[in-house]
């Protein structure tokens, strides 16, 4: 039986992982209306992998007789200034998911409730994938930049990993690694 802390912790990261999601399809959005449809792609498939993150938690407390409460949602902001800024955004934004879940994994170890330290050392792993994901395609822009046609490279490339996260054959660091141009 989980604490009523351990089920508010874990609620609020349902919402949290909800927020990600609306956070990075409203970035596609925005990439789309920019002409960038490679970013685009790879954001809207980032944006339903934050949904598979949240219904982890929801059938987890499901599992353990809790009953997961869907909260207010906070809207995403809608201008994200420039490519790189946004994908600055998106590390931030991942390394504050890090620190919540870190929080969660300190919160059931100090309660002895292993079965969900046990439980969230699925997303210790995915949280320490995503931040090299998003800081290697930064270095990636960094080497490529936007001026000229660096930014068309760039979404080539971007195009290249959302094909290849959607075979589902690839890891995180080789997704991010820049592929032969054609
Ligand atoms: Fe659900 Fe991108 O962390």
């Amino acid at each position: 039986m989980l604490s009523d802390k351990t089920v508010e912790l874990l609620n609020g990261q349902i919402n949290l992982e909800f927020y990600s999601s609306n956070l990075y399809l409203q970035m596609s959005a925005w990439a789309a209306y920019k002409g960038l449809e490679g970013t685009a792609t790879f954001l809207r498939d980032h944006a339903a992998e934050e949904l598979g993150h949240m219904h982890r938690l929801f059938d987890y407390l499901l599992e353990s007789d809790a009953m997961p409460e869907i909260g207010s949602i906070d809207a995403p902001p809608t201008d994200f200034g420039s490519v790189k800024e946004m994908f600055q955004q998106i590390l931030q934004h991942e390394q504050h998911v890090t620190a919540r879940i870190n929080e969660l994994v300190d919160a059931a170890f100090s309660q002895k409730d292993f079965s969900t330290f046990n439980f969230l050392q699925w997303y210790v792993a995915e949280q320490r994938e995503e931040e090299h994901l998003f800081k290697s395609i930064l270095d990636m822009l960094e080497m490529i930049g936007t001026e000229g046609q660096g930014l068309f490279l760039f979404d080539q490339q971007l195009t290249q990993m959302a094909a290849r996260r959607q075979a589902g054959g690839s890891s995180a660091a080789d997704e991010a690694a820049p592929a032969e141009s054609a």
